[in-house]
């Protein structure tokens, strides 16, 4: 237990999930917007943005670095004013490693940045080598002492940066520097995930020259500053897979709302596959099972490959198939830590290495587990809801990072699923452990 897990959800499976839900904006583009609101001196207005953990987060860093923020009904208004605070603290980095997305805002509007080193986390070590090195490419002198990264410059130039890798955060990170960057700027091998082209959007409106947001290679003409933009948040492509895959393990049928279904291409089509029932309508994607699952490979790679971020939950669904599957991660390290509480509930996945052969169809029969991160503990959600009896996910302050009211939503749709509290953990104690050894 880390002792930060104070809930619990208790979930009755069995339950077959029918209906529609309105989706969340994006918690990885949510994220980055409130990064680059950070590029102007004045108010920025972010709209459909998710209430989670990772949000509040930002929101903290976002006042330490000297913004006013406000966070109404789904709505940020965020106004970074005087000039903004250059040290990024320790505490906030660490619990969330996406605050280095703040690293290319800061040196582009102070021409310093002092950021404590992101720890890893157990999906990996989760470096940021290709965004020190692209921002060393831009002309910012980049240190590293005592666990700070110290980035400054006086004046960003233009530059060709090519990435080792079509890393999110990189792309991101670099293209926000980009916009202060006198001259052009040119990222080749970028990332070119919808995040992407939805942070490009708003910078766009904030006065950036932008071209190329969504392909490998986004050319940035930069230099001037940037003024306040209105911006409402594309809707979380994570959160409708993990649906969608909730409702095959059920044997539902669900609607989600509000995403261009091109924003899953692959994950429907290996859906289809393993013979779920997808209808794509306008901006919303149905997902209906009323017959046996069959096995499939899955492998995840960068956008617009298979979506690594549901790996984990696909694992699930690939447990019920009649027959063998294998799943390769080839994005992180160590993206199957969930492994171990799935086969607890009865699930057949043996690793090795990058490599997850997962046998089905196996009868997932409900216990008591613990979330080991966001997208590891959604999936021990669906397999709960897929399972007999009752299951009982522990550590769900993981979950609550990046699902918006999961439970209500899965109540909605039939699912028999209450939060509670932890019941407070008695330490062992003499009269307790006594009796006779005969
Ligand atoms: C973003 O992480 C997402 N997070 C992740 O979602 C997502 O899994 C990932 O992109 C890939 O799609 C946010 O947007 C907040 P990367 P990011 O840089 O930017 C290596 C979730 O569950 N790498 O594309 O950290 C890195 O170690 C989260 O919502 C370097 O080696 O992803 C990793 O193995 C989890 N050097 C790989 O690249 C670098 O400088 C992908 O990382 C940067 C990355």
């Amino acid at each position: 237990m880390d002792g930060l897990s104070s809930e619990h959800f208790t979930i009755n499976g069995g339950r077959r999930l029918h209906g529609e839900l309105a989706l969340s904006g994006a918690k990885n583009s949510a994220l980055k917007l409130m990064a680059a609101s950070l590029l102007a001196d004045e108010l920025s207005v972010i709209r459909r943005v998710p209430r989670i953990t990772d949000v509040f987060t930002m929101v903290e860093m976002l006042r330490a670095l000297g913004a006013e923020v406000a966070f109404e009904r789904g709505e940020l208004r965020i106004n970074p004013g005087a000039p903004l605070n250059d040290c990024a603290p320790y505490e906030l980095v660490r619990t969330m490693r996406a605050s280095i997305i703040v690293m290319g805002p800061m040196v582009a509007r102070n021409g310093h940045a002092r950021i404590a080193l992101p720890g890893g986390c157990n999906i990996g070590p989760r470096r940021i080598d290709f965004h020190l090195r692209g921002l060393e490419q831009l002309g910012a002198h980049v240190a590293i002492d005592h666990g700070f990264i110290d980035v400054s410059s006086d004046g960003l130039h233009g530059a060709v940066v090519p990435l080792d890798y079509p890393s999110v955060g990189a792309t991101e990170n670099l293209l926000m520097a980009a916009t202060a960057a006198a001259g052009e700027t040119v990222i080749e091998n970028a990332a070119r995930e919808p995040e992407i082209v939805d942070l490009a959007r708003f910078l766009t409106a904030m006065g950036a020259t932008i071209e190329g947001a969504g392909t490998s290679s986004i050319h940035v003409e930069g230099g001037r500053s940037l003024h306040g933009a209105e911006h409402e948040v594309i809707a979380d492509r994570i959160e409708a897979g993990t649906y969608l895959i909730a409702a095959a393990a059920c044997a539902g049928d669900v609607t989600v709302h509000g995403l261009d279904a091109v924003h899953l291409e692959l994950f429907l089509t290996k859906l289809r596959a393993m013979g779920v029932g997808i209808d794509e309508g306008d901006r919303s994607i149905r997902a209906r099972r009323d017959r046996g699952l069959r096995p499939v490979d899955i492998s995840t790679l960068p956008h617009p490959g298979f979506p690594t971020d549901l790996q984990a939950q696909v694992m699930v669904l690939l447990s019920l198939a009649a027959g063998a599957s294998i799943v390769t991660e080839n994005v992180f390290e160590n993206r199957f830590v969930v492994v171990d509480e799935l086969n607890r509930l009865g699930a057949g996945i043996t690793t090795s290495g990058h490599h997850a052969v997962v046998a089905g169809p196996r009868r997932l029969a409900g216990t008591v587990v613990e979330a080991p991160d966001l997208r590891g503990g959604a999936a021990l959600v669906i397999a709960g809801l897929a399972a007999e009896g009752a299951t009982e996910v522990r550590a769900i302050h993981h979950i609550d990072r990046g699902y918006e009211q999961l439970e209500e939503k899965l109540s909605a749709l039939g699912a028999s699923i209450v939060r509670a509290a932890d019941a407070a953990p008695r330490p062992p104690s003499a009269d307790r452990v006594s009796g006779e050894v005969r």
